[in-house]
């Protein structure tokens, strides 16, 4: 399985450049993270004294958190400093830190690990190395994460719309592990699965425009085409957008999996 190799100051900048919409434009990621909230519940051996959100965003699923675990201490960590600037705003309570997931450290053992819609911008080995490490025994780590089934419809319309000298065209998407990477990695990594579900969500959008705008808002730039509109040429991207605007009405799929696992005794 390949991993993402993306360049982390232009997620920083890309999600910066996004922060102040992406509240109101993020209406999957909310859903997601109520969802895992949910799943979590049940599994949770008591309330966890001390929680840390990864990829936090503007600070949603801390609100959430705080609500659901009023005594906890609550810490809030992202790449972004313009969305750690936001999530301050939503909730106060929380510490905050600009930190890569792949590559931190509490100062004290964590009982709860949350990750709602962010490790998908990392390489998942190293994320669920630190998480391992960052744990407390038998600490949970909940996250979601997108399936390769994500945006696929980008993927249609890209291969569809190649010049014809070209056999194939590079995916412009992410490369996005399978649940069964996932579920390998935190196995090998220390950890027990207790929970793993996906859901397929599908949005509509009036056309094409609209579709890889709604990508921007939520910062997931890099994943959309629109970004290489100047390297592309004119002609191959109306070709693109015409795709995109023939399905009726244009849609966007999302693969979201649900992970919560534990970290396993004497590990
Ligand atoms: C799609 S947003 C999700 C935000 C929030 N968890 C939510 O559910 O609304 C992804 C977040 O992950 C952050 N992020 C991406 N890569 C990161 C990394 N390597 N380390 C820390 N944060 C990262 C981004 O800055 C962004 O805030």
């Amino acid at each position: 399985m390949s991993h993402n190799r993306v360049d982390k100051r232009q997620v920083q900048r890309q999600f910066s450049r996004a922060a102040p919409g992406y509240t109101a434009a993020a209406n999957i990621q909310h859903r997601m993270s109520a969802q895992l909230l949910a799943l979590l519940t049940p599994h949770l051996p008591s309330p966890p004294a001390r929680i840390t959100d990864l990829g936090c965003g503007t600070g949603t699923s801390l609100a959430a958190l705080r609500r659901r675990f009023p005594h906890a201490q609550l810490n809030g960590l992202d790449i972004s400093t313009q969305m750690l600037k936001l999530a301050t705003q939503t909730e106060p309570t929380a510490h905050y830190r600009r930190a890569d997931i792949e590559d931190w450290h509490p100062d004290t053992p964590q009982d709860l690990l949350f990750a709602n819609a962010s490790i998908q911008w990392c390489d998942h080995c190293p994320v669920i190395r630190a998480a391992h490490q960052a744990l407390a025994p038998h600490g949970t780590f909940a996250f979601s994460s997108f399936g390769p089934q994500t945006h696929r419809e980008l993927a249609q319309a890209w291969a569809a719309t190649a010049p014809a000298d070209q056999s194939t065209s590079a995916d412009p998407r992410l490369t996005l592990p399978t649940a069964a990477t996932y579920r390998n990695a935190l196995e090998n990594g220390g950890f027990q699965l207790l929970k793993n579900t996906e859901q397929l969500i599908r949005a509509t959008f009036p056309n094409a425009r609209a579709l890889l705008d709604s990508i921007k808002k939520t910062g997931a730039t890099q994943a959309a085409p629109n970004r290489r509109r100047g390297l592309l040429g004119r002609h191959r991207y109306r070709q693109f957008l015409d795709h995109l605007d023939r399905a009726n009405p244009p849609q966007l799929s999302y693969q979201a999996l649900f992970f919560i696992a534990r970290k396993r005794q004497g590990d």
